[in-house]
C-alpha cells in the first residue's frame, strides 16, 4: 500500500510504501532530506507531521512523549499508514 507525502513550505510530493521508512521512500524519488544515524537517535531528520497517521517502526524513537503529543516525527523510523503532510525542507547539494 502506498502513500502520498506533501512536504511544506516546498509542496514537493513522494510516494511512500506502507513498510519503507519515510526518509528511504524520499530518497527513492529524489528527495534528499536531512538525515544522519537512521535509526532514530540523533535528531537531525526531526520534522512536523501536520497531517496523517504515521506508524513507528522502532519501539523507542529518540523523542519526548511531549514531542510526539506536538507532531515531531523522525522520518528515518516511521512510515506512512495515510497520506501525509510533512514540515520538511529537503537538502539542496547545489546550493550548498
Ligand atoms: S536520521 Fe538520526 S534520528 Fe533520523
Amino acid at each position: 500500500m502506498s502513500h502520498r507525502v506533501t512536504l511544506l513550505p516546498s509542496g514537493e510530493q513522494f510516494q511512500a510504501d506502507a513498510d519503507v521508512p519515510l526518509l528511504l521512500a524520499a530518497e527513492q524519488a529524489g528527495i534528499a532530506l536531512p538525515s544522519s544515524c537512521r535509526n532514530g537517535s540523533c535528531r537531525t531528520c526531526l520534522c512536523r507531521l501536520v497531517q496523517g497517521d504515521i506508524r513507528w517502526r522502532i519501539d523507542w524513537p529518540g523523542l519526548s512523549p511531549d514531542e510526539k503529543r506536538e507532531g515531531w516525527i523522525l522520518p528515518c523510523v516511521a512510515s506512512a499508514c495515510s497520506d501525509l503532510v510533512l514540515e520538511s525542507t529537503p537538502v539542496r547539494w547545489d546550493q550548498a
